[in-house]
């Protein structure tokens, strides 16, 4: 027990949220140089390689040469073990990158500082926000020509809703870019253009006041600095760990991933400002990994048909409390039955490996014989309680569907039924026009692709997809609404799920706005509860 708790505590459990292009994989390769997983860079960005060896499952990825899962990262770093949950995001982002964020403790937020605050990383933001998570900021490329400083904080201040706490500030930028003043030790980290690539960025720190400062940072960015450091201090939000815990404050670091400047720093402040694995809401209230010993875990995403010829699937799950053993039994609640975990492996940066142990913090994957859905609990305790269920994300992509051959339809339903079960879909019907069609949004556009295929690959069913003009879904919160009732706009479409409940469809976003001020007491929401 002792002994588990150590390993519990040693848990920080996180994602990196940014747009495509912003320094993601380059962020997380210079982590995994520090951790010793890699040795030399360039081992993760090979993307055609290194990604590839990570998911090689299903034929859609070879062909593009993509990938459509998203994996694990564990490391050692600090006496710490680290997990890093990979949020797809260029072509393949789907609904399973906004999973993801269910399993984490906190995000790491990349920031590319000549773009400021991106589409992608408004709408990963977003889901953070829903779960009041710690949100650290990392802006990077400082080396390249960047906005303004007090701009970039301005932006995701106003845009995402979030205080910033600079916890260091940069001289300069591009070809002038001198490094990092750090607020707290009032000294400067001097950035030289050679540091690519080293393991550890040997850093030459110089105090503010230290005479020698001259020769490393000209005149004008000297008095500029004063000044900002001035501004800094005056109005800005002092750190408070309390607010950070409680994703209300956003602790903010700049420098280079390429260069390696700036990610030694970031990432032993965000280790100790991190959490530890959080507790989780469930229907018998706050369940607590540092008080709990029995295992329990959620499942949050599922991967489908790794090996074709047996249409196996993989359950991913977060563990929320204890331990866990290889081939253990626990109680599936959904299911109502005791089964047996099998198969557990974990991802590391370029290959699956089997496991026997792992801890509360951890993702592990278990063979599933098509028992689990998302958001199901597993555990081991006397108690039956299921933790709370992960939300469904609002698709922006939507098209009608329907089979080729109408003798197949019973096929056909069978396999939209069940790939939208394993999350990779939402499925729709028209809302009382008596109408059988359906109607299949999706999160990345990708995964229309993914449904034509499997459908073909595993039911043996073409389709037609019809693409439809509406981009913003949202869910109807009032329980007693009469939808007939609901005065929309002329772009609007109203539509039901699976379980019945209605739902709006809109091609403009300012018309969920007019709908709203239409209908007096109307609430609409972009998270559909499970
Ligand atoms: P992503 O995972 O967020 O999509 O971004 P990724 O790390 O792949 O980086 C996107 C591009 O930005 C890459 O260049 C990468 O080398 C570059 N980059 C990342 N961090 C920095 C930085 O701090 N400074 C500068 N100057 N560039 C940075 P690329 O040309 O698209 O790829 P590659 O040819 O370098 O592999």
């Amino acid at each position: 027990m002792a002994n588990m708790m150590e390993e519990i505590k040693k848990r920080r459990t996180f994602a990196i949220i940014s747009h495509p292009d912003a320094g993601k994989t380059t962020l997380t390769e210079k982590f995994l140089l520090y951790g010793g997983v890699i040795n030399q860079a360039g081992s993760v960005k090979g993307k055609a390689t290194a990604r590839h060896a990570v998911s090689d499952w299903m034929d859609i990825e070879k062909e593009r040469g993509i990938s459509v899962t998203s994996s694990v990262l564990q490391f050692e770093y600090g006496g710490r073990c680290i997990n890093i949950l990979d949020t797809p995001g260029h072509q393949d982002f789907s609904e399973d990158t906004y999973r993801t964020l269910m399993a984490a403790d906190s995000a790491v937020m990349v920031i590319d500082a000549s773009k400021g605050v991106e589409a992608q990383t408004r709408k990963l933001f977003k889901v953070c926000a829903m779960r009041h998570i710690p949100v650290f900021t990392f802006i990077n490329k400082m080396d390249r020509e960047a906005l303004d400083s007090f701009e970039l904080l301005d932006q995701i201040e106003k845009e995402l809703g979030i205080p910033t706490c600079p916890v260091n500030w940069p001289i300069g930028s591009g070809k002038r870019f001198c490094g990092v003043y750090d607020r707290e030790h009032r000294e400067i980290e001097l950035f030289s253009g050679t540091m690519k690539g080293t393991r550890m960025g040997e850093v030459e720190k110089i105090a503010i006041d230290d005479p020698g400062l001259g020769s490393h940072v000209d005149e004008d960015q000297f008095e500029q600095l004063e000044e900002e450091i001035e501004l800094l201090d005056g109005a800005s939000a002092e750190f408070d760990q309390d607010l950070v815990d409680r994703g209300q404050l956003s602790p903010v670091f700049f420098g280079s991933a390429l260069m390696n400047f700036g990610v030694d720093t970031f990432l032993n402040h965000f280790l100790m400002m991190t959490s530890t694995p959080l507790p989780r809401n469930s229907d018998m209230g706050v369940v607590d990994p540092m008080k709990e010993k029995d295992f329990s875990a959620f499942v949050f995403k599922i991967q489908a048909n790794m090996n074709k010829a047996h249409r196996d699937r993989i359950a991913f799950m977060r563990i929320c409390t204890g331990e866990f053993d290889a081939g253990m039994d626990a109680w599936h609640i959904q299911g109502g039955k005791k089964v047996r975990l099998s198969q557990p492996q974990q991802m590391m940066a370029s290959d699956r490996r089997m496991i026997d142990k792992a801890y509360a913090g951890d993702i592990i994957g278990i063979f599933d014989p098509g028992i689990f859905s998302i958001g199901d609990t597993l555990s081991t305790s006397e108690e039956k309680f299921s933790y709370e269920g992960i939300p469904t994300f609002a698709p922006e992509h939507f098209a009608r569907v329907r089979q080729v051959n109408t003798m197949k339809r019973k096929q056909f339903l069978k396999g939209v039924n069940q790939i939208a079960q394993e999350g990779a879909i939402q499925i729709f019907q028209e809302f009382n026009t008596g109408m059988e069609e359906i109607i299949v949004g999706v999160v990345g556009v990708l995964q229309f692709d993914v449904l034509k295929y499997r459908l073909e690959n595993e039911y043996n069913v073409e389709i037609i997809l019809e693409s439809l003009p509406y981009e913003h879904i949202r869910w109807i919160e009032n329980e007693d609404i009469d939808l007939d009732k609901i005065s929309g706009t002329s772009d609007m479409k109203k539509i039901k799920d699976l379980k019945g409940r209605p739902l709006l469809l809109f091609i403009n976003s300012w018309s969920v706005g007019m709908t709203l001020d239409r209908n007096e007491g109307l609430i609409l929401s972009e998270f559909g509860r499970s």
